[in-house]
């Protein structure tokens, strides 16, 4: 097996190679003054399994075009598989058609990935529950809600509450309610304005307690969270915490969370977060053990 790694990424796909002590295969990937990008595999790939890794985040529309040349050399090179671990999946807001007349742009990315010969694709706690049905290929998905049970037991917090910032994040918070022995769980019932992007939080349904950890899949600009932790402070919560799995930190999220009344922000390296993006209160939790182990397999 060999691994290679887009730009996105890096630090976790070499994480991934040292935990599985194997090689670490190595690409050109060069920009043009226009910024289209030439792609080249430097490795003999002739009949191996390999392994891309390759992660969106803020910048999603450069990493899939990367990514969709990288698996053109790859293919083109030979590879006999190719396992996509993708930990974050950019798009997957976008899996069905809101509003009549809009691309259901998440149904588009698989088209070409699998297409440009993806076998497996690897990926963590995917945004809906439909997400599975539109790949043809095999897709696992895995998850983060484990280490963020772990490290809610390591902070030893006494009568706390999670919350899910919207309904649709009923599904993982119940999934980690039950990792934590059944702890209680709450929701706030939130509406985007499709058009401006406006969120309007309306009731909360459940008791608030103390201490409340929000829990979702994605801090996209910061603003269900920051909301979120507003509301749960008007309505008698005292302390406010906020887990992820993927932090992006668009616009001026990561200052708006910092300069928040919420204590921590915990995340994964599903998305790399540059250093200018990075403030004091986040703490970033590693999923490339969950990713060797199913490599393992
Ligand atoms: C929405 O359904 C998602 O689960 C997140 O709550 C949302 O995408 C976060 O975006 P933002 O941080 O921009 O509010």
């Amino acid at each position: 097996m060999l691994i290679f790694s887009g730009t996105s990424n890096r630090p976790l796909a070499e994480k991934i190679a040292e935990e599985l002590g194997v090689d670490f295969g190595e690409l050109e990937i060069n920009t043009f003054p226009d910024n289209e990008n030439r792609v080249m595999v430097l490795n003999k790939v002739l009949d191996e399994d390999v392994v891309l890794v390759q992660s969106t985040g803020i910048s999603p529309n450069l990493y899939y075009m990367e990514l969709f040349l990288i698996l053109d050399g790859l293919k083109r090179s030979g590879a006999k598989s190719i396992t996509l671990v993708m930990p974050y999946m950019g798009y997957q807001r976008q899996d069905h058609i809101f509003r009549s007349g809009e691309a259901v742009s998440l149904e588009v990315i698989v088209k070409i990935i699998e297409e440009l010969g993806v076998d497996k694709t690897i990926s963590f706690d995917l945004h809906s529950i439909k997400i599975s049905e539109i790949f043809k290929k095999e897709i696992k998905e895995l998850s983060a809600l484990s280490l963020f049970a772990e490290k809610i037991k390591e902070m030893d917090l006494n009568d706390f509450t999670l919350v899910s910032p919207d309904m649709g994040g009923i599904r993982r918070i119940k999934i980690l309610s039950e990792l934590l022995n059944n702890a209680p769980y709450i929701s706030i019932e939130k509406d985007r304005d499709l058009e401006s992007g406006e969120i309007e939080l309306s009731k909360i349904n459940g008791k608030v307690t103390k201490i409340a950890i929000m829990v979702d899949d994605v801090i996209s600009s910061g603003g269900t969270i920051t909301k979120g932790a507003k509301f749960l402070l008007e309505s008698g919560a005292e302390e406010v915490y906020a887990m992820a799995v993927h932090g992006i930190f668009a616009e001026e999220g990561h200052h708006n969370l910092e300069n928040s009344d919420i204590k921590k922000v915990i995340v994964t390296d599903s998305i790399e977060i540059p250093e200018d993006r990075k403030f004091s209160k986040l703490e970033i939790i590693s999923i490339s053990k969950i990713i060797s182990q199913e490599l393992r397999k």
